[in-house]
């Protein structure tokens, strides 16, 4: 963007006929224009070496913010890393998460790392009721770390119109409020304390408003500026407060499309970026966590939002349709019905794959379903899909 306006700028300077008094006045703006530029490179190259590359001479010692840390959403993914890699440098942790797997967990990490680990059951889709009992159970611990991971995304990506509506509350209790409020019942004591931090795992879908997933990206943005105008009020007072702004990690949440489900360079496994990103708290104020991420991000500076938006649509269309033929492939090789992040105790085996097939092949009976878009189809069946898939 800034580098097409550079370009036009140079074009019209060049080939419009300008009175010289306004080219002097036109060339100190294009001086100014391209002196802040070279600038804000400098700023973010510094920025860049200072949290992704200094720490390997000066380790990060995140025990100078203090004894417990909490991690909400801890069971699975980056929470259950960064809890690994908070326990591994000695800090007792307070782990909040659905039950299920979070006895199993919080007894792991308790055993490797020889820390005290209480563990916190809580929904946070259940919305404000939560909460009361989550200060119960704090009122009498000094938390100094907390660690705001918790998150759902959609199954995968879909026009907003076909997110149902029980997954839009979703969204919204477990992505805005849950940050929202446990920083409202934690951060009063790190304040009174002068010391602590917060660290709010946002998105790089935040950085501008992204189709097919325009919820989630939505929610993150909330974070993203929860966290900013936070890090702003407690300035000078003892407490950290961090965004990170991650693209895709290989976790169970990107497990729906192929390309996205295993870790690489660009998308790092849970553990690199936990491990990555705990490195930078207190380095850094906003961040993505992880260098390769951090380069990406320097060059979506200089896409604007219109080619944003396209390459998000064209992206999440051709991960959607990836997400549809995994379901499909699930549902044959296990003989009608589908297990992992598709699961559904009420499922109807076979149901929604006929119902794309049907959708998706020409119809034999009236010339109007000739064409039917496979997107669109499948689009019309999210909503069987999602009410009876377990997240
Ligand atoms: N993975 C990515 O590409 C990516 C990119 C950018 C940002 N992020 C953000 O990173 C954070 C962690 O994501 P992840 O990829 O690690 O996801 P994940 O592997 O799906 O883990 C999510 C964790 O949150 C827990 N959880 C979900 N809903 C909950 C609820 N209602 N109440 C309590 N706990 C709940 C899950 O527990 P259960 O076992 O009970 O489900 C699980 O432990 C999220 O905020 C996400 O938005 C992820």
């Amino acid at each position: 963007m800034a580098l097409l306006k550079l370009l036009r700028g140079a074009c019209i300077y060049i080939y419009v006929d300008i009175p010289c008094k306004y080219k002097s006045t036109l060339a100190l703006v294009g001086a100014a224009y391209v002196s802040y530029m070279v600038l804000k490179v400098s700023y973010y190259s510094i920025n860049f070496v200072r949290t992704h590359l200094l720490y390997r001479i000066r380790p990060n010692n995140l025990r100078r913010f203090g004894d417990w840390a909490a991690v909400t959403g801890c069971t699975s993914g980056i929470g259950r890393e960064y809890a690994t890699e908070l326990a591994r440098q000695g800090f007792n942790l307070v782990l909040l998460n659905r039950p299920g797997r979070l006895d199993r967990v919080a007894q792991s990490i308790e055993e490797t790392y020889d820390v005290r680990v209480i563990v916190i059951k809580a929904d946070f889709s259940r919305g404000p009721g939560v909460y009361e009992e989550i200060a119960a159970q704090l009122r009498h611990l000094e938390v100094d770390v907390l660690v705001n991971n918790v998150g759902v995304m959609y199954d995968y990506p879909m026009p907003f119109a076909d997110v149902p509506a029980n997954k839009l509350w979703e969204l919204v209790n477990v992505n805005v409020a849950a940050a929202t409020m446990m920083t409202h019942l934690l951060l009063p004591g790190m304040l009174a304390r002068r010391r602590g931090a917060v660290v709010n795992v946002a998105s790089a879908s935040a950085y501008m408003p992204t189709p097919h997933v325009a919820v989630y990206s939505a929610t993150k943005s909330y974070v993203d500026f929860l966290s900013r105008a936070l890090r702003h009020e407690c300035r000078g007072s003892g407490v950290v407060v961090q965004t990170l702004v991650p693209f895709y990690v290989a976790t169970r949440m990107t497990r729906y499309a192929e390309s996205i489900a295993r870790p690489c360079l660009t998308i790092p496994s849970a553990c690199d970026f936990a491990v990555g990103a705990a490195r930078t708290l207190g380095v850094a104020a906003h961040t993505t966590g992880y260098w390769c991420h951090s380069l990406q991000l320097m060059i979506c500076w200089l896409v604007p939002e219109w080619l944003w938006m396209w390459g998000a649509t064209m992206l999440n269309l051709g991960l959607r349709r990836q997400a549809h033929r995994r379901m499909m492939s699930k549902q044959h090789s296990s003989g009608g019905s589908v297990d992992g992040p598709w699961a559904s105790p009420t499922h109807k085996p076979g149901k929604l794959a006929k119902s794309i097939v049907s959708h998706s092949e020409p119809s034999t009976h009236s010339g109007q379903h000739d064409r039917a878009d496979p997107i669109r189809a499948a689009s019309e069946n999210d909503s069987v899909f999602l009410e009876s898939s377990q997240y």
